[in-house]
């Protein structure tokens, strides 16, 4: 599959495109106000990045240094420093529907990995909606944890250890 669209670093002035994906991509109960998304990407800039056709984003996936085993909090406005985290977690991965089977989530997911990597990151972890679970477990996450992240939004927390990515 040859690559879709231009990969880049995600920007404040991008939050209305990211708004108008996550809209598409989530039920309502599963998506956060622009400043909770606005928080991470200036907080944590070299972890959201954005997959674009023309103009238009097709996808985007927004990471963060993260502490201890459990989810991050939807609509949660805090970023711990990465000196403070003890590994990477995968806040957020959506691609607009009209984009879907491309190979933009690859792209972005690989994206993750290489970061993971290249900071030598000791896991990283992801809470996964909307039936996801094997779509993750096809990049090498387990399933840790089944749990409700929003009214009526099963959720499993996932994680990959370090010896996939090092
Ligand atoms: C899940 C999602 C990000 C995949 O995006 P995508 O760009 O269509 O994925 P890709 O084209 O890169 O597909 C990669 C592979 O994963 C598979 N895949 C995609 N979604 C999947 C799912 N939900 N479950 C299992 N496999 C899945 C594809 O079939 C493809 O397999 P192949 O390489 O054998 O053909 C997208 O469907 C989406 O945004 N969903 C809504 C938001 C969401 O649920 N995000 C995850 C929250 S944790």
């Amino acid at each position: 599959m040859s690559p879709v669209g231009q990969l880049r670093a995600l920007e404040p002035s991008d939050m209305q495109e990211v708004v108008r994906v996550q809209t598409a991509a989530f039920a309502p109960s599963l998506t956060e106000p622009p400043e909770a998304l606005l928080c991470k990407i200036n907080g944590f800039p070299r972890g959201a990045w954005g997959c674009f056709c023309e103009e238009e984003l097709a996808g985007y996936i927004i990471c963060v240094p993260w502490k201890g085993e459990k989810a991050l909090p939807l609509g949660d406005t805090k970023v711990i420093p990465p000196e403070q985290a003890d590994h990477l977690y995968i806040h957020d991965l959506a691609v607009h529907p009209d984009h879907r089977g491309k190979g933009v989530a690859t792209r972005l997911v690989t994206q993750a990995i290489e970061l993971a990597r290249k900071t030598r990151s000791s896991r990283i972890a992801l809470t996964s909606v909307q039936g996801s679970q094997k779509f993750w477990a096809g990049w090498g996450f387990r399933s840790r944890q089944k749990f409700e992240y929003a009214p009526g939004a099963p959720a499993v927390y996932m994680v990959r250890e370090r010896g996939s990515h090092s």
